[in-house]
């Protein structure tokens, strides 16, 4: 009999131990991410050590490269394959598309609960909403018209941000008299394309509006236009010998030990200087572009929730949950570089460049002069950006010149409309 209950008893807790397992497998979440250098896996792990402090595994999916155009291609063949992930890292147009081939989840139940709708900026309920719908759950802002100057060089120099064009220039020049690379520099279409999005927007908020925005071909095939490149190649100059195919957060380095006097990229880099243990203020100075004060070009990353097996979806809206919560917000993106997805989280655990980020966000939505990052997925399509991304990278590297590169910009939008 004893021996019989003891049995019954094992079976039993094997029994229960089965469902716990299977319970914990369904408490699983795999993520498409493109956040590999130093400062996104430090914030990388705030989100995994959250998601864990709930019961949620992870399981990872990096594919390097920033901008995420490898990522996309790795997850286009994971869903040609019916594999898709749980929750990947996603930008703007990137979403929509997705949303439109009708591969994505629902996220409503839990932003109805949360009321997102009252609290996620509308600039970005246009990229995570589809057909009324939310569909990805916004982590942060991003944007891309930021300079990163080393200090010390910055103070050699006189110590004044240059305010326009021309004491940008004057700037450099003192660098490369000190001896170090003025531009810090990766040439990957993408980075020359986050140069170009600041750059384009220091020649006027309409400028960019009627270029990157309306794509509208008298602008883009513009005397204004040919100046933007022209200013491109100016900017070439200070660039060192081995910039070709250089990953960004190497051009970060650069900065960070003294080789370099500034990087043009957006506040992603902040997150490389601040795992550097860098300060702001002290060792790096952050600042719009010349000429861009007062106007954001800006990217959010979201996680696009995709179609998964009815027992993920607990998992999935957890994940979203937990993006969502406001002390999340405010621990991922101090970390991040980026500010918050939400209007109601305080800038108080946000240094200097953060507190700057979230003040000059909510003042360019508030006048109009916040714009979609063409560089970054929110001013097009990935057809249009990608026909932008050749023409300018071509253009960087001598290959055309900027009258050529003008005339090339109208017919590759045109054709990728
Ligand atoms: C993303 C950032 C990322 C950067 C570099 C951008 O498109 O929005 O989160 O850090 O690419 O990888």
């Amino acid at each position: 009999m004893r021996k019989f209950v003891t049995t019954t008893a094992i079976a039993a807790v094997m029994v229960a131990l089965g469902a716990g397992v299977s319970a914990r497998a369904a408490e699983n979440v795999e993520v498409l991410h493109w956040w590999t250098s130093g400062g996104e896996a430090a914030a990388l792990d705030v989100l995994k050590k959250d998601l864990e402090s709930k019961g949620i595994t992870w399981t990872d999916m990096p594919v390097a490269g920033g901008g995420g155009t490898e990522a996309m291609t790795v997850l286009r063949a994971r869903v040609t394959a019916g594999n898709a992930p749980t929750a990947v890292q996603m930008l703007g147009f990137d979403i929509l598309d997705w949303a439109k081939e009708g591969a994505l989840g629902n996220l409503d139940e839990v932003a109805s609960k949360e009321g997102w709708d009252k609290v996620v900026p509308g600039a970005l309920q246009q990229f995570s909403k589809y057909d009324g719908h939310w569909i990805a759950a916004p982590v942060n802002v991003h944007s891309t018209n930021w300079v990163w100057i080393n200090k010390a060089a910055l103070d050699k120099a006189g110590g004044k941000e240059p305010q326009n064009w021309d004491e940008l220039i004057a700037l450099l020049d003192n660098f490369k008299a000190q001896g170090i690379t003025p531009v810090a520099h990766g040439g990957q279409p993408w980075q020359d394309a986050t140069i170009f999005d600041a750059v384009v927007l220091s020649l006027g908020n309409d400028f960019y509006k009627k270029a990157f925005i309306d794509l509208d071909p008298e602008t883009l095939g513009s005397d204004q236009m040919k100046e933007a490149f022209d200013r491109m190649t100016k900017l070439r100059s200070y660039v060192d010998d081995n910039f070709s195919g250089r990953d960004w957060n190497l051009a970060s380095a650069m900065v960070i030990e003294d080789k370099a006097g500034l990087q043009f990229m957006g506040d992603w880099a902040k997150g490389e200087f601040l795992k550097a243990g860098k300060k702001p203020g002290t060792d790096f100075v952050c600042m719009r572009f010349p000429g861009t004060q007062g106007s954001v070009t800006f990217n959010s990353d979201q996680f696009a929730m995709f179609k998964v097996a009815d027992d993920k979806v607990p998992a999935q809206l957890a994940m979203a949950s937990a993006i969502e919560s406001p002390v999340f917000q405010s621990a991922f993106n101090v970390v991040k570089g980026s500010v918050p997805a939400r209007t109601d989280v305080p800038d108080t655990d946000f240094d200097d460049c953060g507190k700057k980020g979230i003040k000059d966000l909510a003042e360019a939505n508030a006048s109009g002069t916040l714009y979609g990052s063409m560089a970054h997925g929110h001013a097009n399509p990935a057809a249009v950006k990608n026909a932008i991304y050749d023409v300018v990278t071509r253009q960087f590297n001598g290959e055309l010149s900027s009258e050529e590169a003008t005339k090339e910009l109208v017919a590759a939008v045109e054709g990728a409309k």
